[in-house]
């Protein structure tokens, strides 16, 4: 038995198995875009602990800042003792993603994760509008709580999990490649945003909707982007209605698009968002960001949390939006990200296996279909692909709701080299698998 499998076996004997376990590698140490597993052997990493390292792994002015605050402070809880990188790291972020309208401030509160954001984000909502009913999307993903599932899609990730959430209004998420029915994008947008026009007929009243929540590049989903003009539209709804319009950045913030925030992409600032992953650089921490007045919607006492905003994964977020700035990472995932479309389209060429290839900036993806028809999603291909690319030492995820997607989400700090080998294991991987089903390889 390697040191990996006895790992893996002592893991099964006392971990249950609802935790999901989507790869069989293991991880000691990582550095940059490495991990080092329980066997010495260096794996170049395409996942980023889902999409958490986009600084990198372990950078040096993270670890020592985390070394520092630890040593001098490690928790207080906020709602007692007010402390100083709590308020440092709302401050940046108040300044780096700016929400608040014009004689308006932008607020800042820190919990833990990416599901506690949110479902902070909808319980601000709630209370800024005094209404109960949320709006959100097919292929979405939110987080596991218990409303963080109920706004989620997938059901393979809420099985069972039920009673649900009251209150939750589902619309198709405008995906133009899988719904757009040959219709002109102005025309798609058009019938989408008259969709939700007519649900506030047909499903819950404007009246009754505290929020409409959207990813504006959908992670777990499979790395689709939501038209421009849809988000626009979707922005003047919410002031026609005065209803809060919440985007959840948790996978595509922080550099991963080539921007702090997807949404800057799109010329659309929403009233809350949502933040986690690869805002702490590693450490646990989320943040809602919001307009002032509609994050003082919410009463004293209503949000927060014993460890929200930690001294020390406040600390380590600092040091990791101070990393980002200084190796420019925004522009290297634009970078990254051509590279990534270049080589995913040319693998496109030479099989019919792949059916699309999508994405903004770094966040890149290209979904996996028998004969390149959408509706025949080749799970089993991409989930022997993903085993190959580990066998070959390159640790990649998939996505969608199928798992058909093929997603990147190294740390942007990996070299030209790095992807490029990375990027080489999993064209053969295709390539292979694909010949091997006697599926269309062209020479
Ligand atoms: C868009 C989005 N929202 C929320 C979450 C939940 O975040 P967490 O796992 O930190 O609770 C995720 C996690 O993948 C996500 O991708």
């Amino acid at each position: 038995m390697t040191e990996s499998e006895k790992l893996l076996a002592r893991r099964e004997a006392v971990v249950p198995r609802g935790v999901p376990r989507v790869t069989t590698a293991t991880a000691v140490s990582a550095r940059g875009a490495t991990i080092t597993d329980s066997e010495g052997r260096d794996l170049l990493d395409f996942a980023g602990g889902i999409g958490v390292m986009n600084a990198g792994h372990c950078q040096e002015a993270v670890v020592d800042a985390i070394r520092e605050q630890a040593g001098k402070l490690l928790h207080a809880c906020f709602h007692v003792a007010t402390y100083e990188p709590y308020v440092a790291l709302a401050e940046k972020l108040a300044e780096l993603i700016p929400h608040g309208r014009e004689g308006e401030g932008t607020k800042v509160l820190l919990i833990n994760s990416g599901a506690e954001a949110v479902e902070n984000a909808v319980k601000i909502a709630r209370q800024a509008t005094g209404r109960p009913a949320v709006i959100c999307f097919s292929e979405s993903f939110h987080g596991r709580t218990l409303l963080g599932m109920s706004l989620t899609s997938k059901v393979s990730y809420k099985k069972g999990c039920g009673p649900f959430a009251p209150e939750i209004y589902r619309l198709p998420f405008p995906n133009e490649w899988l719904r757009g029915d040959g219709l002109s994008s102005e025309a798609f947008v058009e019938r989408e945003l008259a969709r939700l026009r007519d649900a506030f007929q047909t499903m819950v009243s404007a009246q009754d909707t505290a929020a409409i929540l959207i990813e504006p590049v959908q992670g777990e989903g499979g790395f689709v982007t939501a038209p421009a003009a849809y988000l626009r539209g979707l922005r003047e709804i919410c002031d026609e209605h005065g209803i809060v319009l919440i985007f959840d950045e948790v996978q595509s913030g922080f550099c991963r698009t080539g921007r702090w925030a997807s949404f800057e992409h799109f010329g659309v600032v929403p009233d809350l968002s949502t933040w986690a992953k690869s805002m702490g650089g590693g450490l646990p921490i989320g943040a809602v960001m919001g307009r002032g007045p509609i994050m003082d919607g919410a009463e004293p006492g209503t949000i927060g949390g014993t460890y929200g905003g930690n001294p020390v994964a406040c600390a380590s977020a600092l040091a990791t939006i101070g990393v980002m700035e200084d190796l420019k990472l925004n522009e290297r995932a634009e970078a990254l990200g051509d590279r990534i479309r270049k080589r995913f389209l040319a693998i496109q060429e030479r099989t019919d296996m792949v059916a699309h290839v999508r994405g903004i900036g770094a966040m890149m993806a290209m979904e996996l279909s028998h004969g390149g028809d959408p509706a025949r999603p080749a799970s089993e291909f991409t989930r022997a692909v993903a085993r190959s690319c580990l066998e070959e030492g390159v640790l990649i995820l998939s996505a969608g709701p199928a798992g058909n997607v093929i997603r990147i989400l190294s740390p942007l700090v990996i070299s030209d080299a790095e992807l490029d080998r990375g990027l080489d294991v999993i064209e053969a991987s295709i390539l292979e698998h694909a010949a091997t089903l006697g599926e269309g390889v062209m020479a």
